[in-house]
């Protein structure tokens, strides 16, 4: 008798803030540290997943084994995500992927002038909502960091953008989330299915959401 060989999954991983710029020098972004992504991309290594990482600018070390693919402004993660999309079976966005841009680049440093100066921001595209139109089969988990009503807001965020299931933090205001090593959240799926976890480091978390990702049935 022959056992058919199973099936490595992939999972692609969004992690980290992005950047955009506003000239040469300086851009605006978040406090992300990527911290939930990168452990998210150690667990899958663990558990002989292939990854690949699009991550924003960190700090981090990158697990050994993940396709690591650097970018830097949304728009950049957007063209990476959506370019490593089919490869995927499981796709996390964990990344705080900035709202906005500017909607022009200044190509010389902005100088300083009359004491005032405003910046015009056009909205980044949603690339959750993007990569949920196109996910056919593919497991698709998206963030949701949210101050007020949180399993309400996540909720809403979870069926909006069309994701399978969403991971919502709440932001404390004595120790805020971005960084922050215990953590508590909810993970909501599309059938109204809630976990609650408190209290637990996001390496515990990575590893009860990874367990809930692998074995989602869609
Ligand atoms: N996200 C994304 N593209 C964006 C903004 C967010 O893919 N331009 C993803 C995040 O990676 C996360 C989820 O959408 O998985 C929710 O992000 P969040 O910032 O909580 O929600 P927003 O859609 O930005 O809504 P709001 O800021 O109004 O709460």
């Amino acid at each position: 008798m022959t056992t058919a060989a199973k099936k490595t999954p992939v999972v692609l991983i969004a992690a980290g803030p992005t950047r955009e710029k506003l000239d040469p020098v300086r851009f605006i972004s978040n406090y992300s540290t990527g911290t939930f992504g990168y452990e998210l991309a150690y667990e899958a290594i663990r558990r002989g997943a292939h990854v690949i990482l699009v991550s924003g600018p960190t700090n981090l070390k990158a697990p050994q084994g993940v396709k690591l693919i650097g970018v830097e402004t949304a728009l950049e993660m957007r063209r990476a995500v959506l370019a490593e999309l089919r490869k995927a079976d499981y796709i996390i966005m964990s990344a705080a992927v900035c709202d906005w841009r500017l909607e022009k680049v200044a190509p010389r440093k902005i100088k300083r002038s009359s004491g005032k100066t405003t910046l015009r921001l056009i909205e980044n595209p949603d690339i959750l909502s993007e990569v949920c139109a196109h996910k056919a089969h593919r497991v698709v988990v998206g963030f949701a960091l949210e101050t007020e009503n949180l399993e309400k807001n996540a909720l809403k965020k979870l069926f909006r953008k069309n994701a399978d299931l969403i991971v919502a933090n709440a932001l404390r205001k004595q120790s805020p989330i971005f960084g922050d090593n215990n953590v508590n959240v909810v993970i909501i799926d599309r059938f109204g299915n809630r976990l609650r976890v408190r209290n637990r480091s996001k390496r515990d978390l990575s590893k009860i959401i990874l367990d809930k990702v692998l074995s989602f049935n869609i």
